[in-house]
């Protein structure tokens, strides 16, 4: 089969596209035809040589969607339609840059859909994350006001979609004044422009502070969203857009104003139900749910696709179509 695999870190053109037998599965796992993936930051850290945990050569991609070629355990059908994410995915094993990839059973969905492979390719990791962010970390309620740190990015876009639809306020930033308007155009009730410290714009609009604040750029700007949730509001950092996975100094009283509450949520596939990722993709197949895509690149334009990552050209979530 054909895989991109990456050899040593560096820039797009570290991928090289090789002939590699194609995997067989073993019990508990799944053989997977893989027809499109969605581009994930992750692999850009692995890529960059930020990821010192995954050993090269490796074939990377933490997600996938496609068709059962073989499950040893019966369970799924051949031909079935499937994600799969995580798990180690691409990391600890051999993901989904490729025409086929095997997988931990635990790691699949099986999903009925008639949706095109590069809209539902889009799909698994991003719903699985804002999910999770939304309902598990942040514990949101209809009505609350939701700050998204890093509004622009494929999941700050996604978890907007996800929060309009259950009936929150949100403000959503994004460095660049040119965005604004796909923040606006994408739902969002006030945009705020992002220079690293915007706790003063935001409580001119809630001078007590917002209720939820997702961070998706990190501990660049994590001090700055600590001060602008409200007592009792939480703020879950779920991203790390800024580069940086360390703070120079961290002071917890003070840093954490009295009564804000800071989490985190670095979700797996074990962190949505089969149900819960039908539920969705349902939602996206009937209109009640946007999700807003970034470009659609072919398995051959892998490198290109990675260098549009490394430009944040994408605004919203970028997909590979395998066949
Ligand atoms: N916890 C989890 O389970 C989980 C799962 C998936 C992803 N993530 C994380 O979620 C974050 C978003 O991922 P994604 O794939 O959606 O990203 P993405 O679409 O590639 O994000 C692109 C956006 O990031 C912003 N950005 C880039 N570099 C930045 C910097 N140095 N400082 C501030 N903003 C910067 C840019 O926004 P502007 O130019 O508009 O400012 C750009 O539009 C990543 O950190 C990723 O690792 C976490």
């Amino acid at each position: 089969m054909k895989a991109w695999r990456l050899h040593q870190p560096g820039g797009p053109e570290a991928f090289v596209l090789e002939e590699i037998p194609r995997p067989e599965p073993s019990d508990g796992e799944v053989l997977i035809e893989v027809r499109a993936f969605g581009l994930n930051r992750s692999e850009w850290f692995t890529r960059i040589g930020d990821s010192p945990t995954v050993q090269l050569p490796r074939v990377l991609g933490i997600e996938c969607v496609g068709t059962v070629v073989s499950d040893p355990s019966g369970e799924l059908r051949v031909g079935q339609r499937v994600a799969a994410m995580m798990g180690g995915m691409g990391r600890q094993f051999d993901g989904s840059y490729a025409e086929y990839t095997c997988v931990p059973s635990s790691s699949v969905f099986p999903l009925e859909t008639e949706l095109a492979w590069e809209v539902l390719g889009a799909l698994p990791e991003m719903l699985q994350t804002c999910h999770g962010s939304l309902h598990t970390g942040l514990e949101v309620q209809a009505g609350e006001t939701l700050l998204i740190r890093g509004g622009t990015s494929s999941i700050g876009l996604a978890t907007l979609a996800m929060a309009k639809l259950a009936g929150l306020h949100v403000i959503s930033t994004s460095r660049s004044e040119a965005k604004a308007a796909v923040l606006e155009a994408a739902g969002a009730d006030d945009v705020i422009i992002d220079a690293g410290a915007i706790v003063e714009r935001v409580r001119a609009s809630h001078p007590g502070g917002v209720d939820r604040v997702l961070e998706l750029i990190g501990t660049t700007t994590l001090l700055d969203s600590l001060q602008c949730a409200r007592a009792g509001g939480v703020v879950c950092m779920t991203g790390i857009l800024g580069g940086q996975w360390e703070l120079s100094s961290f002071r917890p009283m003070g840093d954490i104003p009295t009564a804000v509450r800071l989490t985190s949520y670095s979700g797996g596939a074990g962190d949505i139900a089969r149900e819960q990722l039908q539920q969705y993709v349902s939602m996206v197949e009937g209109g009640q749910l946007e999700i807003r895509r970034g470009p659609t690149w072919r398995f051959d334009e892998l490198p290109a696709a990675h260098r549009a990552m490394d430009d944040n050209r994408a605004n919203g979530k970028m997909v590979v179509v395998v066949r």
